[in-house]
């Protein structure tokens, strides 16, 4: 399904008062994990500044060991710190990188910013080499400052 066909149904998620916004997360996260061929796993982690750990709160694809992530560990930690987009076309060549499983080839985590502040990311990991392009980034950043806007 193309990004923009999913822009109005995550927008409907988010929405939804009804729910926690923990489980509207984890729609999004199916969402996203079912409707984009390369996305094979979806993941919202959270910024606990006292601790400088990142937690996850949100995910659809395999369960993960990596719950809990130190900032500056692996990709995710690293964006933490940066508060930089973080393309990765081959996860060999990353030195700093958390192997989830060893299916996955790319990653790409975006960032989630509250009031200016970098609050979290979003996380997702690919089965194919060099998938992601701008109109990810793009996309991601979007789905983002919406998620933003329900915490
Ligand atoms: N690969 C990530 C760890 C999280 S998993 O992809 C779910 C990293 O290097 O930060």
């Amino acid at each position: 399904m193309s990004f923009s066909h999913l822009k109005p149904k995550i927008t409907t998620i988010l929405s939804n008062d009804h729910e926690t916004s923990e489980q509207r997360m984890k729609e999004v996260c199916e969402l996203l994990q079912t409707s984009v061929g390369y996305y094979d796993w979806v993941g919202f982690y959270f910024a606990n500044e006292a601790e400088k750990t990142l937690h996850l709160k949100a995910f659809a694809g395999e369960p993960t060991d990596h719950t809990v992530i130190p900032f500056g560990k692996g990709i995710c930690g690293q964006v933490a710190i940066s508060n930089k987009n973080f393309v990765v076309a081959d996860v060999k060549a990353q030195d700093n990188y958390i192997a989830c499983s060893i299916t996955v080839k790319a990653e790409i985590v975006i960032p989630l910013f509250k009031d200016g502040k970098n609050i979290g990311q979003i996380d997702i990991d690919s089965h194919l080499e060099d998938p992601f392009s701008e109109v990810d980034e793009r996309f991601l950043e979007w789905v983002n400052s919406e998620v933003a806007e329900i915490l």
